[in-house]
């Protein structure tokens, strides 16, 4: 099938090279010329496992990106929207795809052929149908149903592991305004023969989407309340959770007795908090449109109230081990909001280092992926390092801020050096005793 993947960032590039690794003939359409030259030139404009090479095979012959999006709407018979959709501080903000459907419908006023213009973008329930497919009809000319056809197919996979997810499926969720639309929908992902498919209506699929981050987002949100308490109760959250983790529903035992580990446990452990550009921004879009429409939206409230409060926990860990920041030497480990992406939004980590730089700590911070994002948000006031060592070289306190499984070197390297910073641990990623001074979410003080 021939594609076009308006909106070429995390989601768009991994879709789109998927689905050319996969034998379809993609055009990723971007408004950034630098992403646009970037792909060309097979250089990913994103870290991702995995997606060099996918790029490396797909690029020219099944995968090229371009900034003119007309031409790769009309060469195509399925176009996706893969734009972003930030939460303006009160609503979800549809400017990105307002624009992006738009110049679609534009394209398709001139393009007599049948084609299927699918929502990939997060987009709360609605959206497809009540703004989108009347923009198409508007700048097209067209009639939905009749000349084109629309659809929304959400996204699940996951940064950090997107190039598998989205080559292994655990679902594809289809919703479509028609038979029509669906059965285009579903030869797109004919490629995929063992995947679960659900076909159903846009609204509904806008809405598994949410619900589906809703639910992980309170799970956090959930183990993290629980591990506050525990720490001010004298137990380790730690030990908790993992009791919790052994109810055989939550990880079952399996005829020759050996359990299964879900990957749902490593969403009910305490830690400093999510982030990411999905989480947050979807979990207060569900918020708004859910108030919008009357409804009580009591617990999703408190999942985000619960969340924005444990950054802070991390510095007050640190101001109770080591008192007044001013002149501090602190590394901070760890900027994006999980291990495996270069990604920064959101993550819990930028408001503990900014609030280092006000209290007039020596900030060095180090990322094994995310350095040059971080350098953007932190221009001056952190001394970046490229290697570990150096980062936690002379500090007096360090924040273990995301789980990349080369920070459990650590203790290994402090005690070569005779170090003995205080380390606090946001993530409870090294064991209790393995550095002379430990503190960490969820264990006692
Ligand atoms: N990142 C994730 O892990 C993830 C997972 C599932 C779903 N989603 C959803 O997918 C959507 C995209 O997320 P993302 O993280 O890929 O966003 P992103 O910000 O990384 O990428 C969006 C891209 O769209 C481009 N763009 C904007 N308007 C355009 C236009 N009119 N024409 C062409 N290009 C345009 C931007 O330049 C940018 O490159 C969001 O709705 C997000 O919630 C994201």
């Amino acid at each position: 099938m021939r594609i076009a993947v308006v909106g070429t960032g995390y989601v768009g590039l991994v879709s789109g090279a998927c689905l050319a690794s996969k034998g379809h003939n993609v055009t990723c359409v971007d408004v950034d010329p630098e992403k646009v030259a970037k792909i060309n030139s097979k250089v990913p404009p994103i870290f991702e496992i995995g997606l060099q090479d996918m790029m490396n095979e797909v690029i020219p012959s099944r995968l090229r990106a371009t900034g003119d999006l007309a031409g790769a709407v009309r060469g195509a018979d399925l176009t996706l929207i893969a734009v972003g959709t930030p939460f303006d501080g009160d609503l979800i903000d549809l400017k990105y795809i307002r624009e992006a459907a738009r110049q679609i419908g534009e394209a398709l006023r001139t393009h007599d052929a049948y084609h299927v213009v699918v929502v990939k973008s997060t987009v709360v329930p609605g959206t497809t149908e009540d703004v989108v497919l009347p923009i198409l009809e508007a700048a097209s000319g067209k009639k939905a149903g009749a000349d084109f056809g629309v659809g929304m197919n959400p996204e699940f996979l996951k940064e950090g592991e997107a190039i598998a997810d989205f080559m292994s499926p655990d679902r594809i969720v289809l919703g479509g305004i028609d038979a029509r639309t669906r059965k285009v929908m579903a030869g797109l992902y004919e490629v995929f023969p063992d995947a679960d498919v659900v076909e159903t209506t846009p609204r509904t699929a806008e809405m598994i989407k949410y619900v589906a981050n809703s639910l992980l987002a309170t799970l956090i949100s959930f183990s993290n309340e629980m591990g506050n308490l525990s720490a001010k109760l004298g137990v380790d959250a730690v030990e908790v959770m993992r009791g919790v983790h052994l109810d055989k529903r939550f990880m079952p035992i399996l005829a020759d007795g050996t359990r299964v580990t879900p990957g749902m446990i490593s969403y009910l452990a305490a830690g400093c908090g999510f982030g990411g550009s999905c989480f947050p921004k979807d979990v207060k879009a569900l918020i708004a449109h859910g108030r919008e429409r009357g409804a009580a939206m009591d617990l999703l409230d408190s999942v985000i109230r619960v969340n924005a409060n444990q950054p802070q926990k991390m510095l007050d860990m640190l101001t109770k081990h080591a008192g007044a920041l001013g002149g501090l030497n602190v590394a901070v480990l760890g900027m994006a909001f999980k291990p495996g992406t270069d990604d920064i939004r959101e993550s819990p980590s930028l408001p503990v280092t900014q609030a280092l730089i006000d209290a007039g700590a020596n900030v060095t911070a180090f990322d094994p992926i995310a350095r040059h994002e971080a350098e953007k948000v932190f221009p001056s006031g952190v001394r970046f390092e490229d290697k570990l060592e150096d980062a936690v070289s002379g500090s007096q306190a360090i924040l273990l801020m995301t789980g990349w499984p080369e920070f459990r070197s650590l203790p290994g390297l402090l005690a070569e050096r005779g170090d003995t910073p205080v380390v606090i641990d946001g993530r409870r990623l090294l064991p209790k005793g393995s550095v002379t001074r430990y503190d960490g979410i969820g264990l006692p003080g």
